[in-house]
């Protein structure tokens, strides 16, 4: 980029992660609203806290709160949404910290982008659930205010959702409990972390 120079920092991250004694890892949650991405990210990331790891979630509630407060559900906001948290996300992981990310992510060529940047650092968690169960439970009454057509483009009813191909890990939480797969993502990050 034209007159911006990129500084080089004198501490990198692989300082940070021997004094953290942590992997700085990005473990990507997705899938559509109600899936339960949310609880599992908190789930895991106090699993980890409470055995001396250094973890945050970002939740996608939470950053419409603030940094991305001007974006919508269009197609382009979604993924200006997206690219921002990326960023964020990465900044994170080069500081060593165990981050989780709940965001709907549809579009698969986001996700893609990052896992690109992030190599093996990079763990996409498909949060599957059918769109009929999310509906049933319907924790926000999203679902609901789409039928009555009080809310437009509400992922899996007038969005798309590009479920994941390869994902690292898929998450069946329409019959698992949140236990079952809080560890089985937990034996999944014992070889990474
Ligand atoms: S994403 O598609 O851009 O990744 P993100 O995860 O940040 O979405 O935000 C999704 C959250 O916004 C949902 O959990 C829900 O609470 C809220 N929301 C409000 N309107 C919509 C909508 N039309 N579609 C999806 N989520 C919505």
């Amino acid at each position: 980029m034209k007159d911006i120079t990129w500084h080089k920092n004198s501490i990198n991250h692989k300082d940070r992660e021997k004094l953290l004694r942590q992997k700085g890892i990005l473990i990507w949650f997705t899938g559509l609203s109600g899936s339960g991405k949310s609880t599992l990210a908190n789930n895991v990331s106090k699993k980890l806290h409470d055995t001396g790891k250094l973890t945050y979630v970002l939740d996608g509630d939470n950053i419409r709160h603030g940094l991305n407060s001007d974006l919508g559900f269009t197609e382009k906001d979604r993924r200006e949404n997206i690219r921002r948290i990326g960023e964020v996300a990465q900044l994170f992981v080069d500081t060593g910290v165990i981050t989780l990310t709940c965001f709907i992510s549809p579009y698969r060529k986001d996700r893609d982008a990052l896992r690109k940047k992030l190599g093996d650092r990079f763990i996409e968690v498909h949060v599957d659930c059918s769109l009929e169960e999310c509906a049933r439970r319907d924790p926000k009454g999203l679902y609901k205010k789409a039928k009555k057509g009080k809310i437009k483009n509400l992922t899996g009813v007038d969005a798309p959702y590009e479920k994941p191909k390869n994902p690292e890990i898929t998450l069946d939480t329409c019959n698992n409990t949140s236990e079952e797969n809080t560890q089985k993502i937990l034996e999944y990050l014992k070889k990474k972390i």
